[in-house]
């Protein structure tokens, strides 16, 4: 099965920066296998709409206008606000009845929190099944923004969230010395991986134990907020905070970004290791994506008792699919 027959699953996704979207700015977007316009309004509030206009079709992220709550089209003025109601049409006498008492643009609930943008998309518009988790470290004083990441990759969601528990692949992708343990933990849109491992050790001169004698064992917690959001912190000898991010562009095609915050009052030692770190997981995902974009999605997998808690993963994974899919039982070949 190839991984763009698999459906969009439902849930919140990052879909701009906070940052990078001003009051008064317009962008075309194309997320959810749909052609999307965003825009922020004077009041400062963003907004995300399907493009085309109802009138004659034009987009409305290229040439769009922010006026007062509104988008105004750019072919022919008509106005529609973050409801997708229509607010304006600038040269009629009456507003066409079709539009004076519902939405004739379908819109997606919006939270802005972490510094992202954050869109509910369910296939048949369900309101927001969950919330967005609040994390303290992406938005609180004395955290700094260190590092931000994006790729485009043909693959699904589900397949690049089944990296983090596919125990195996580290050592054979990503060439550790060993495989970790992984552990995962399931509750409701939650799941919660913790991995142990071993970690070379480095002395109070930042100098990394390669003799394998006095590993550290380390220990990472993972938490999944939905399939399109989750976060882990860091915390060695300098303390660092991800937050990944995974939108469906298209059905098999997903855009991963992430974004790291320090505490800024970590030295500049600290600050090196953290770098060192981050470089090297950024480097890990560019030896996973050949693997995801080249591989087919199998539903029914075989296993064996060495492989990490895939099934478990699945289990929950599908709980997002909108009337789930038709798993048949995981073999297991021992
Ligand atoms: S196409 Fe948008 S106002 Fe005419
Ligand atoms: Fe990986």
């Amino acid at each position: 099965m190839k991984s763009s027959e698999l459906p969009i699953p439902y849930g919140w996704y990052a879909v701009e920066y906070i940052d990078e979207l001003a009051v008064g700015e317009v962008k075309p977007l194309h997320f959810f296998g749909k052609d999307l316009v965003i825009f922020r309004t004077e009041s400062g509030k963003a907004v995300l709409l399907d493009a085309y206009c109802p009138h004659l079709g034009a987009h409305l992220g290229h040439g769009g206008e922010v006026h007062g709550e509104s988008i105004a089209c750019p072919f022919h003025g008509w106005e529609f606000d973050g409801e997708g109601m229509c607010t304006k049409v600038p040269y009629a006498k009456n507003m066409p009845a079709k539009i004076q008492d519902s939405p004739c643009i379908e819109g997606y609930p919006i939270v802005e929190a972490n510094r992202v943008i954050w869109a509910w998309y369910h296939p048949r518009n369900i309101a927001p099944l969950f919330d967005v988790d609040i994390l303290p470290e992406v938005n609180e004083p004395g955290w700094t923004d260190c590092h931000r990441f994006e790729w485009e990759i043909n693959t699904c969601l589900q397949e690049t969230g089944e990296n983090g528990v596919d125990i195996a692949h580290f050592v054979y992708v990503h060439s550790s010395i060993e495989m970790p343990e992984a552990h995962v933990e399931l509750s409701g849109h939650h799941r919660i991986t913790t991995m142990h491992s071993r970690t070379p050790a480095i002395d109070e001169n930042g100098v990394l134990d390669q003799t394998g004698e006095n590993w550290e064992k380390s220990r990472l917690v993972t938490t999944s907020c939905g399939p399109g959001m989750t976060y882990q912190s860091f915390e060695r000898m300098f303390t660092s905070f991800m937050l990944g991010t995974i939108t469906p562009i298209e059905k098999g095609k997903v855009l991963m970004r992430w974004t790291f915050a320090q505490p800024e009052d970590q030295s500049d030692i600290q600050k090196m290791y953290s770098d060192g770190m981050i470089a090297e997981i950024a480097r890990q995902v560019g030896q996973d994506i050949p693997i995801w974009e080249h591989k087919i999605y199998q539903p029914n997998p075989i296993l064996c008792d060495g492989d990490g808690p895939i099934a478990k993963y699945r289990k929950w994974f599908n709980q997002f699919y909108d009337g789930g899919m038709d798993d048949a039982p995981i073999r297991l070949v021992q």
